[in-house]
Parts: structure tokens; sequence; C-alpha cells
């Protein structure tokens, strides 16, 4: 009998910027950035399985959260991973690939990283690979920013595009809520009018914020619902200014902190707990500017193989 697995299962979170901080543009077309990553309890669960030699990649199932918007192509990131380790590795990428999503699509919470970190892992097992975790860490950064981190889950601070992670050390967990919008936003264009709005200020190197990493070693949720912060939010409220009212609306209901998750539009609100929760997601489920709300806690762990069919 052979111990190859005929499908791994890998679930990967979805992820909130406790802290987002964004230099000026580099010249390789990145920002430098200092983010602190709180991976969430809202995850993406990808399934590979071995398909029929020269069958390549293909992307069989898209199930759950806005699944007719996941492209099934290419541009897919499990189908870059899968492509990737293959290549890494030295097998042929014949593999069918099954995502069930719980991440809001293009929405700020690096739900196709999450699938990309899934199936990177899910890749790497199924094909028995001796890759470690610098060199699974060093194909995640080929496939996004944020990939390296759903890898590594938790809570931590990531400097440079995001990918110079270090660990940060959390007392107990914080519970949030999740407001997505009607439509998505796009990562670079939100970049790009965030070099608009700043063309003419100082903008300062990012550097991590000790209010935040202090709030979250106390587990003091009131602090670090003050202490909130992302630079990327006034370009998305720019590009989408109906934000400010399903931000104000949180505040309102009781959220201890309200901000923009990553380059937006889904709104991130930290409660108190979950009953604080229920009437934050309450209220937003009203707005016509919000599509789903979502609660979720937080910290969650990386990526993990969840099942191993043989
Ligand atoms: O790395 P990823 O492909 O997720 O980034 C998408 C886009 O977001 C980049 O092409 C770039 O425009 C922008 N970005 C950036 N600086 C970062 C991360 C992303 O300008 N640190």
């Amino acid at each position: 009998m052979t111990a190859t697995s005929t499908s791994v299962t890998v679930r990967a979170p979805g992820k909130v910027n406790l802290q987002l901080s964004v230099g000026r543009l580099r010249d390789d077309g990145y920002h430098p950035l200092a983010s602190v990553f709180h991976a969430v309890a809202l995850v993406e669960e990808v399934t590979v399985a071995v398909g029929e030699p020269g069958s390549g990649i293909v992307v069989e199932s898209v199930a759950g959260l806005q699944a007719d918007e996941v492209p099934r192509d290419a541009t897919n990131l499990a189908w870059r991973a899968a492509e990737l380790v293959a290549a890494s590795v030295g097998v042929a990428p014949d593999v069918r690939i099954s995502i069930r999503k719980g991440v809001p699509v293009a929405g700020g919470m690096a739900g196709g990283s999450a699938d990309g970190a899934a199936a990177l892992l899910a890749c790497h097992e199924l094909w028995s690979g001796a890759l470690d975790r610098a060199d699974l860490a060093a194909l995640a950064l080929e496939l996004g920013s944020d990939v390296p981190f759903s890898l590594l889950g938790g809570t931590a601070l990531g400097l440079g595009r995001g990918e110079q992670l270090s660990p940060l050390l959390v007392r107990g967990t914080f519970a949030w809520v999740f407001a997505t919008a009607t439509a998505g936003l796009s990562t670079p264009a939100v970049y790009r009018t965030f070099d608009r709005l700043t063309a003419e200020r100082v903008v300062p190197e990012p550097a991590a914020d000790e209010a935040v990493v202090a709030a979250l070693r106390a587990g003091d949720a009131a602090a670090l619902g003050r202490a909130l912060h992302n630079d990327l939010q006034e370009a998305a409220l720019a590009l989408r200014p109906t934000l400010a009212d399903v931000l104000d609306a949180g505040r309102s209901a009781g959220a201890l902190g309200a901000m923009v998750s990553g380059s937006g539009p889904t709104c991130a609100f930290l409660v108190a707990d979950a009953a604080a929760g229920a009437r934050v997601a309450g209220t937003l489920a009203g707005l016509e500017q919000v599509r789903s709300t979502h609660v979720a806690t937080g910290p969650a762990p990386g990526a993990r193989v969840i099942a191993r069919r043989r």
C-alpha cells in the first residue's frame, strides 16, 4: 500500500489589519508597510485532488460566500499556487481544485490570498514535497503580498511588502463584526488613490505602533479599539464615500473601534463580546450599502491540513 494521498484539504484564514501604515511607493511598484495582521475565523477551505495524467489544473468547484464572483482560470491564486509548487517539486500539475469560501471576495480581507496559501500547502502535501517553511513563504510571496501571512496566521507584524513577519503576543481573543459592501474595490486602485492624496504630504517611514502592540499584549479590547488605524482608509473612502456612514453606524451601535479592512471595502468593527457583536451586526445589516455581515473571532490559526484522503 502506498502512503500517497489522493486529496488534501487545507483551511486558511482571512485577515484584518489592526494597523496598516503605508509609506511612499517604491521603485518596484509596491509600498513599504508596517502592518499588524490579525487572522480571523472566516476561513477558506481548499481541496486539491490528484487529476488524470496530462489533465493540467482544473478549478472544478467554488462554493460558499460570493462563489460566482471567483475566477476559475489561471488568475485564481489557488491555480497559480499549484503551478508554482509543481515547478518547485518537479511534478506535472495535474490536479482538481475545489474551494469553499468563507471570506468575502475582493473585500480587503485576503480571501484570494488565503486560497493561494491553502493550495500551496495542499499541493506540497499531495506531492510530498520537501520544501521548508522559508521556501513555502518565498513561494507565497510570489503569489501576493498577503499570502505569507495567511500561511502563518495568528497576529503578526509585517514589514517590507508585509512579508517580513514577526508573530506578536496576544492575550485572549477579540470579537469582530465585518460588513461587506455591494461591490468590491481594486487594491491597486486604492493604492493609486493613496499616492494621489498624499502627493503633497510628508509620508513617514512606516513603523510598528506601540499602542496597538501594547493593547494586544494586554488583551485590552477598548484600548485596541482606540488604537486601530489604516492609512488606506482615506483612499477607500474617497473611492466609496458611503463607507463613512457604515463606519459611523457601527460606532453608534456600540463598536469599540471601526475601520476599513485593508484596501476595503469591507468594514471591520471590534466589539466587546458576542452580544455586542449581535447588536452591531443587526444595525449594519439594515444599511443599504451593506451586503452581508459576519461575526468572527481572532486570532485564528494559519493554513493547516484538515483532511487527507488516500
Ligand atoms: O502583492 P499583491 O499582488 O497582493 O498586490 C496587489 C497590488 O497592490 C500591487 O500590484 C500594488 O499595486 C499594490 N500593493 C502595493 N504595496 C504593497 C502591497 C500591494 O502597492 N505593499
